[in-house]
């Protein structure tokens, strides 16, 4: 009796539960789906497998980015890198309150976070990072209490961290980078005590770095750098006893830096440069033994430099310059065998360099200009058999320049002016073949300028005046032809000037002054193109100055002063507007200057007419300028104009939820066939955007205002419909692909009159066309570039490694990867597809791929694999940076190395040092954009570039994975300030 009622009461219990869950199914479905209604058409056809709102399904069931856990509920949304544009304000994320991680990573969302997002009670992983959401953090959040990993970086976020942030207890770790957050951060976060990372750089935080970080001892990274911060370092950092990485960097901090930072026994990286830091640093510092970067740089630090900074023996970058340090070189550097950059220029450092230093094997950079540093430059430097620049200037070293120098291979910078070196030039140093600068003036150099100096053919920046050399001037110097700044004044030099400097075609600053040169000024001396300042006062040069000095346009200065010079003054600018001084003390120079006689009038009677042309001409440039500004205006208005249409068009669609077409395109044809027959207006070539060897692309415009990219297969091929129908399967796996930087294949349609793929539209158009534009290509900056070969690294790390099974691109080309309207988001085309267009032309050919990217070993083995693409986006990627296809750049390394272009067999890999013969990277980059102005983008076009010629190598072997390239691109880099105007393609090699 009691059993029956038990059963039945049981029965009642499970069937009511039964019943229950399947309401909480619906409950969560229609939550998704409200959401899915509210994106836009693109978007929402991405969601297709979650069903619609009249045929709601269990989103447990394959819906995409779905996770459920064991009872049936919905516990992960995960739709990272789908391109979903759209907002959050429409998801009741109160109908899913088992949700436990929510994943929009990389999207274009937009708008604000709703604060009924802390309904997801069980949260614990939330990242709306790299999207487009601005507006506050809502206080709300702080009801997230099981939240462990909070990302909310590269957004538009603005506005203060709210107080509430310290309810969320579990919190882990929190990047909020590169936003526009502002005011001070909450002393609440004391007790977030399980957090190991704090990454605020790149904001306008405000106010004190707050003493309660220093309370919170599960630290292991905290980030800074870059925002405002004001007042001094709390003393109680010293508690972070975990701490690995701390950054306080560029803000505004002063006073002193507390001694009891000495006690982060675990730091491996402190940088706390360009702040207004005073005082001593804390002889607690030699505590600090795990250091493998400190960089102290532009405060007012005084006292002595940390004395045992490397005595962990692991240091790499000690950054100490522009500060007032007095006193001697860090006592342990003398060991430091792991040092890879040392800068402490700008400094009162005293003590002897061939004591103070030791030998460093791994030495890249080293600058300790502007000091009192004294003794003898030796030889052991030239063991550092990589260092790139030896910069020492303005010390008081002596001793003679070691012959050894010569053996520095891959020295681009050797700076020794201003100290007191005595003994002769050495010849050895004219065997470096990537010298750019040689400095050496100020010193007490004397003998000869050898004539080997032809040798240096990569040399931009001679200066060795103010010397004692003596000899003539050698002609071989015309040889060095990319000179641009040739000082050798204040010497005893004696001849004539040698007629070769007129071919230094790159020349910008002469400046001769102050020797015993004499004889005429050679008519060759005029023909220097690019001169800017030319300074031969204080010769004995005699002569009338050459007529070719009429066509010396670009000479802003001139000083011919104390010479035995005569006869008229070319008219030219650069004499026009000379002075007095500039020409005095000569023997008869004539012409209008206050002070020298005037020569025998020549007087034109044109003078007033041309003057009135002169004005007439610029009235007409102002009026043309003019017009095209309005014209540019009245564009933007129309633009935005336009774009606020779209956007009404957007809302009406979200109103009336149409049918989605997209989703049957696959299966059946039909429908999309007409629509697309119809916004053609049945491929007329009005619509049609683009022809290739496949076939010709068009845009489709439909009724209902979504644009699409119609590739419209050459009809005339009649095995094509079959071969598209045996692809039936992969195309169709394609159109799910879904990833921020690949195009989005909608689907194809296979008819007796015309085949096509559909795919989304791009309005930027493709990297070929507008690097082959002028004006694009200048609206192309360097950060923008930079993203998109960083999207096409990801895109295609994402099919060669992230999907199942992989996907092999095969015909990578700036001519396939598509720009969104701004430039900046990188979208591959044709992946998967490029196979079956190219095939259907040449018949199954197994040769993939367009000419000029295709990787060597094609031409040799029918072996597609990954390193093919590899090596096309080696291609892709210096076009991108270098403004035009690389192709005869490539085959210049090729011809000037010794690699076959066979595959090589060998086991270790050539190194790149015997290829690119010395070319500066900023020479080959494009030369329509100036040089990026941020270090950070300078830095990154480096990386750019030095990945890009791994990528080119001959042999596939030695080709990285796209993984690693493109794990290497976005990792965050200490920039090397101004690095990209001395590195050169040969040195990229060497650096880290
Ligand atoms: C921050 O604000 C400035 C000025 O309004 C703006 O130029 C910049 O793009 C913003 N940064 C971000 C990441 O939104
Ligand atoms: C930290 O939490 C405690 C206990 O909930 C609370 O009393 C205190 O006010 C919090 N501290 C701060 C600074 O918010």
């Amino acid at each position: 009796m009691i059993s029956l009622q038990f059963l039945s009461l049981l029965m009642i219990t499970l069937l009511a539960y039964h019943l229950d869950a399947q309401r909480h199914d619906e409950i969560e479905a229609n939550a998704l789906l409200k959401w899915k209604s509210t994106l836009n058409n693109q978007s929402q056809s991405l969601l297709n497998s979650w069903g619609t709102n009249t045929i709601v399904g269990n989103p447990c069931n394959n819906w995409i980015g779905i996770g459920c856990d064991k009872s049936g509920r919905v516990s992960q949304l995960n739709l990272s890198y789908n391109g979903i544009i759209g907002t959050l304000h429409d998801f009741d994320f109160s109908a899913l309150p088992h949700l436990h991680r929510l994943d929009l990573y990389s999207n274009s969302l937009y708008g604000t976070i709703p604060s009924t997002i802390a309904n997801l009670s069980k949260l614990k992983y939330l990242d709306l990072s790299e999207n487009d959401f601005s507006g506050n953090i809502p206080g709300p959040f702080g009801l997230l209490k099981n939240l462990q990993f909070l990302y909310l970086y590269k957004n538009h976020f603005i506005g203060p961290i709210p107080q509430q942030i310290g309810l969320m207890r579990s919190l882990v770790e929190v990047k909020f980078f590169f936003n526009n957050f502002t005011g001070s951060i909450p002393s609440s976060i004391v007790n977030l005590t399980n957090i190991r990372g704090i990454y605020l750089h790149g904001n306008q935080f405000s106010g004190p770095v707050p003493q309660e970080i220093g309370l919170m001892n599960s630290l292991v990274e905290v980030n800074f750098f870059d925002n405002n911060f004001i007042g001094s370092i709390p003393a109680n950092l010293g508690n972070l006893t975990n701490i690995e990485f701390l950054s306080l960097a560029k803000n505004q901090l002063s006073g002193h830096i507390p001694p009891e930072l000495g006690k982060l026994k675990s730091l491996l990286d402190l940088r706390l440069f360009m702040n207004n830091l005073n005082g001593h640093v804390p002889l607690e510092f030699d505590n600090l033994t795990h250091l493998q970067v400190l960089t102290l740089s532009v405060n007012s630090l005084t006292g002595h430099m940390p004395q045992n900074v490397c005595l962990g023996g692991i240091l790499r970058n000690l950054s100490l310059h522009t500060n007032n340090f007095v006193g001697n070189v860090p006592k342990s550097l003398k060991n430091c065998t792991t040092l890879y950059t040392l800068l402490m220029y700008g400094n009162q450092i005293t003590g002897n360099v061939s004591e103070e230093f030791g030998v460093y094997p791994d030495l890249f950079y080293i600058d300790t200009s502007n000091n009192s540093l004294y003794g003898e430059v030796t030889a052991d430097w030239a063991v550092s058999r990589n260092l790139a620049g030896l910069l020492m200037s303005r010390n008081n070293l002596s001793g003679t320049i070691p012959s050894k120098f010569g053996d520095l291979s891959q020295l681009l910078v050797l700076d020794l002016s201003s100290n007191e070196i005595t003994g002769i030039f050495p010849q050895n140093l004219t065997n470096l073949p990537l010298l750019f600068e040689l400095k050496l003036s100020d010193n007490k150099l004397v003998g000869k300028i050898p004539i080997e100096i032809g040798n240096l053919l990569e040399l931009r920046r001679f200066t060795i005046g103010g010397n004692a050399l003596n000899g003539s001037i050698p002609g071989e110097i015309g040889a060095c032809t990319k000179l641009q700044y040739l000082n050798l004044s204040k010497n005893a030099l004696n001849g004539n000037i040698p007629v070769e400097i007129g071919q230094l075609k790159s020349l910008e600053n002469l400046d001769l002054s102050w020797n015993m040169l004499s004889g005429e000024v050679q008519q060759e001396l005029g023909e220097l193109q690019t001169i800017e300042t030319m300074n031969l006062s204080h010769n004995f040069l005699s002569g009338s100055i050459p007529s070719s000095f009429q066509h010396c346009v670009s000479l802003q200065s001139i000083d011919i002063s104390y010479n035995q010079l005569e006869g008229p003054l070319p008219n030219i600018r650069a004499f026009q507007n000379a002075s007095f001084n500039d020409l005095r003390n000569n023997k008869g120079l004539c012409g209008n200057i206050a002070g020298l006689n005037n020569c025998a009038p020549v007087i034109s009677i044109d003078d007033g007419n041309k003057r009135r042309g002169k004005r007439m001409l610029l009235l007409v440039t102002f009026s043309v300028l003019g017009s095209i500004f309005i014209l540019i205006v009245v564009i933007c208005l129309f633009l935005i104009w336009r774009s606020r249409k779209r956007n009404v068009v957007e809302a009406n669609e979200r109103v009336h939820q149409t049918k989605d077409l997209f989703t049957v395109w696959s299966f059946d044809g039909k429908m999309a066939y007409e629509n697309i027959i119809e916004a053609t207006e049945d491929f007329d070539s009005r619509h049609c955007i683009g022809t290739g060897g496949s076939g010709s692309v068009y845009k489709a415009e439909l009724s209902d205002g979504r644009v699409l990219a119609i590739k419209k297969l050459h009809a005339s091929d009649d095995g094509l419909d079959n071969i598209l129908k045996s692809f039936t399967n992969e195309i169709k796996a394609l159109t799910e692909i879904r990833h921020r930087n690949i195009v989005k294949l909608y689907g194809f349609c296979s008819h007796a009159r015309h085949s096509f793929l559909v795919y989304e539209y791009l309005e930027g158009g493709s990297v070929a066309s507008i690097l082959g534009n002028d004006e694009k290509a200048m609206e192309f900056e360097w950060m923008k570039r930079v993203n998109v070969v960083e999207g096409v690294a990801g895109a295609l790390s994402y099919m060669h490694h992230d999907v199942s099974p992989h996907i092999i691109h095969r015909d990578i080309s700036s001519k396939n990867v598509l720009l969104d309207c701004e430039l900046q988001v990188a979208h591959v085309s044709d992946f998967g597809t490029a196979r079956l267009l190219k095939e259907d032309s040449s018949h199954w050919t197994s040769f993939a791929g367009t000419f000029g990217y295709a990787a060597p070993e094609l031409a040799f083995t029918m072996q597609v694999n990954e390193k093919c693409d590899v090596y096309s986006f080696g291609v892709l990627a210096l076009e991108v940076i270098m403004g035009k296809h690389p192709g005869d750049f490539i085959s210049s390394m090729l011809s000037s190395s010794s690699s076959s272009l066979l595959p090589s067999t060998s086991s270790t890999p050539p190194s790149l040092i015997s290829i690119g013969n010395g070319i500066l990277l900023k020479d080959v980059l494009d030369q329509r954009l100036p040089l990026p102005t941020s270090d950070i983008v300078a830095t990154q076009v480096v990386f750019i570039a030095k990945l890009a010629l791994e990528c080119i190598h001959q042999s596939p072997q030695f080709r990285p994975d796209i993984q690693q390239v493109s794990v290497q691109l976005s990792k965050e880099k200490a920039p090397l300030s101004d690095l990209l105007s001395f590195i050169t393609l040969d040195q990229l090699s060497n650096f880290e």
